[in-house]
């Protein structure tokens, strides 16, 4: 079985827009993390996942384990649509809870339009290998009146307090925007309504709220929400705020990434980390994930926390030094126009400090041609406190990703890239973020260069960055 996996990774290895240090399944479609959770000194990640097809359907749970969150292991497929049961058109997303037994809590999707969506159980003996769903299946289906009789009520997110188990359930309000709807239960299993957590606004921040996650960070309580339009994934919103009867009352809120990351999913480790893994949509459509034969990755955990304006800022788990290979290091380079660097690949992370000048601009080029007419310009523009994403092909520009991005006076431009193949993650002074998928046309893109004009490089190091699969 194991042998086998490592034959379907293999098949891959020679696919230069396939990640090497993200996770991904062996083969076929993947969307979000389910499930994660520290179980006696392992991490494990399930996943949606379709097991026969790179495009979406046929939803079970795919699951892997890894000792520090990087270097993974395939195990056998956890959950799969039970016929004539309650998930018998879909096991959707979900989370892990240490009940005694490992416990998961997922949506269980029936009918053609998948409309008929319930909270159900499955506990494991044999430590988290194999999965047995609970008789009592479904152990919630009443969907609230006041959303109005929807259809769209999945993606249950529970915690323990010292007065029993919670659990936000992401929803909407017909006519009035995306919900998320809170429950107690003595046992997981009986689930009284408390009333709606929070509710949106659809002119705002989307129709349908998928995915909630709901939990205390330092001093406050955040919200994160994706936000689905109706007909596609939209933004992933995060809330900060306060939680009192069972209602939140968020003071700020922010998108937690930019473009391609989506349905995110946090727990709480060992260490007290709260930690965050999301999904990272493909770019491209059904044809071209077919063909690749392989479509969706996670993106390296991050460690949440507030600063002390009570923004989030995320931070990627330190442990990922321990994959840094070569290493560069650059500094005190005054930047008037593109300078090459000597490294030279497609995967890497890099960690750059550079003072800006209130016209200037700074950032990297990535998976550069070697006649330079196809890029990708990472830029933060001073005057506009704006991240840029360019993508530039033939020398023109194609497509532009851009989040707004503030610094306080004097505050360094302080950026982190993972660069992996066709993955570019960016956090900018931990606060921003951004996340894009690249397809470059050839191997051969993948030059680097400094960016900049009035703006100064403070220190560089680049390292390049391993596979994790060998
Ligand atoms: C988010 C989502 C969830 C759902 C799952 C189905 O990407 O739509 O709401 O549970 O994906 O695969």
């Amino acid at each position: 079985m194991m042998h086998d996996i490592q034959a379907v990774r293999q098949r891959f290895a020679h696919d230069f827009q396939r990640p090497r240090y993200h996770f991904l399944p062996p083969s076929n479609w993947m969307n979000d993390p389910n499930g994660l959770i520290h179980w006696q000194g392992a991490y494990h990640l399930f996943y949606q996942h379709n097991p026969a097809s790179a495009v979406w359907g046929n939803m079970h749970w795919g699951h892997a384990v890894s000792p520090d969150l990087l270097h993974w292991t395939d195990l056998p497929l956890a959950l799969a649509p039970t016929p004539g049961g309650p998930d018998e058109r879909g096991v959707f997303s979900g989370c892990a809870v240490d009940n005694g037994l490992p416990t998961l809590i997922y949506t269980g999707v029936r009918g053609e339009q998948y409309e008929i969506q319930t909270q159900c159980l499955a506990t494991s003996r044999d430590g988290l290998l194999t999965w047995e769903k609970h008789a009592s299946n479904p152990v919630l289906s009443a969907v609230p009146a006041v959303s109005g009789q929807t259809a769209d009520f999945r993606d249950p997110f529970v915690w323990r307090e010292a007065d029993g188990w919670y659990m936000v359930v992401g929803s909407r309000i017909a006519d009035v925007g995306g919900a998320v709807f809170l429950y107690r239960s003595p046992d997981l299993l009986a689930w009284e309504y408390l009333g709606p957590l929070f509710i949106g606004d659809k002119n705002v921040n989307g129709v349908i709220w998928e995915c909630p996650n709901f939990f205390k960070l330092g001093a406050h309580w955040v919200l994160i929400i994706s936000a689905h339009t109706g007909t596609t994934t939209g933004d992933v919103i995060y809330f900060v705020g306060s939680y009192q009867d069972y209602r939140f009352t968020p003071f700020f809120q922010a998108k937690l990434s930019a473009a391609q990351m989506y349905a995110p999913l946090t727990t709480v480790d060992a260490q007290q980390r709260r930690l965050l893994i999301g999904w990272i949509r493909e770019g491209r459509d059904d044809q071209a994930m077919l063909d690749a034969g392989w479509s969706g990755v996670q993106s390296i955990p991050r460690v949440l926390t507030l600063d002390a304006q009570q923004r989030l800022v995320m931070t990627p788990i330190a442990a990922l030094d321990s994959l840094h290979g070569q290493h560069w290091h650059y500094e005190n380079l005054p930047l008037a126009a593109s300078r090459s660097l000597e490294a030279y690949g497609t995967a890497f992370d890099l960690a750059a400090d550079f003072s800006v000048e209130p016209q200037g601009e700074a950032g990297f080029s990535l998976l550069v041609a070697p006649d330079g007419h196809e890029r990708v310009d990472i830029i933060y523009n001073a005057a506009q406190q704006q991240l840029n994403v360019h993508t530039i092909r033939a020398q023109r520009l194609v497509e532009t990703r851009q989040t707004p991005h503030a610094l306080a006076a004097g505050e360094a431009l302080s950026l982190r890239i993972l660069l992996d193949a066709s993955v570019i993650e960016i956090m900018a002074n931990g606060r921003t973020s951004l996340t894009s998928r690249v397809y470059a046309s050839s191997a051969a893109c993948a030059g680097l260069r400094l960016l900049g004009r009035q703006a100064h490089l403070r220190a560089l190091d680049l390292w390049e960055m391993p596979s994790i699969w060998q």
